[in-house]
């Protein structure tokens, strides 16, 4: 038993972690705006590289931009009956933008000591460094060319293409959050990859440099919404025990 966390919440965990589902067709009723901000909200602490949270959660609320978002979607029926969507946004300079934050918050803080201080200026100057590094396109062949020896290296938030798969990566536990935290509250969702991201990064007027992970459709499922049995990959299968 964990003494800094008494009651244990697995059940509720588990049982919004089965209830949530990829939904396809939503009914017309709306999400009241209080629980997507509470949604939005715990989203934010959802972990990222170096707290750096390079990303940025854009929630379509305005119907003639939600049915435009909608369109952009290829067609889903999930899009086309969403109540609300999340349009999930990443970049390195998001992750530089929070590091400033970070290091002016560090620096003007009356709480942290001097050695808390000390730590998250060099943590936050390593990111800045490293993610400096990132916006130079001049680095992405040379990493390319390396993981091609090191697959490893694929990963490395280094150069333009490398800074953008860090991006997007980290963004993701922002977007899972949300989809939990909407099943724990009755909300269904559905995660999609099928958009056109010219579109919606236009509609959006997005920066250069900005990736869009997912677009998160939200509302709540349809009596008649098709919901496939869920099939996973053997456990013994995934879990590699060492
Ligand atoms: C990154 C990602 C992209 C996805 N894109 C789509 C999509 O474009 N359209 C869709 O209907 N479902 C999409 N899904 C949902 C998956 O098909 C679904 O999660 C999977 O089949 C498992 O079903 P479950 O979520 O109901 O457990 C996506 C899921 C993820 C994680």
């Amino acid at each position: 038993m964990n003494t800094h966390h008494p009651v244990l919440p697995w059940d509720g965990f588990q049982a919004a972690n089965r209830f949530r589902r990829a939904i396809r067709k939503f009914n017309s009723t709306t999400i009241p705006e209080g629980d997507v901000y509470a949604l939005l909200a715990e989203a934010a602490f959802a972990p990222s590289s170096g707290n750096m949270q390079p990303y940025e959660l854009h929630w379509i609320r305005e119907p003639a931009l939600k049915a435009k978002v909608a369109a952009a979607c290829n067609g889903q029926k999930a899009a086309a009956t969403a109540a609300d969507f999340v349009v999930v946004v990443a970049s390195p300079a998001m992750g530089l933008r929070t590091a400033r934050a970070q290091l002016s918050h560090v620096e003007s803080s009356t709480t942290l000591g001097p050695d808390s201080k000390a730590y998250y200026r060099k943590q936050v100057g390593m990111f800045q460094k490293i993610l400096g590094i990132g916006s130079s396109a001049f680095w992405s062949p040379l990493v390319s060319l390396a993981a091609l020896i090191r697959p490893t290296l694929s990963l490395i938030p280094i150069g333009h293409t490398g800074g953008r798969q860090w991006a997007a990566r980290n963004a993701i536990f922002a977007a899972q959050t949300i989809m939990l935290g909407a099943a724990a509250k009755g909300i269904d969702s559905c995660p999609m990859e099928g958009f056109s991201a010219s579109q919606v990064a236009k509609l959006l007027d997005l920066p250069r440099g900005a990736v869009i992970p997912l677009v998160i459709a939200l509302g709540y499922r349809a009596d008649d919404a098709r919901i496939e049995e869920r099939w996973r990959y053997p456990i013994s299968d995934i879990v590699v025990s060492h």
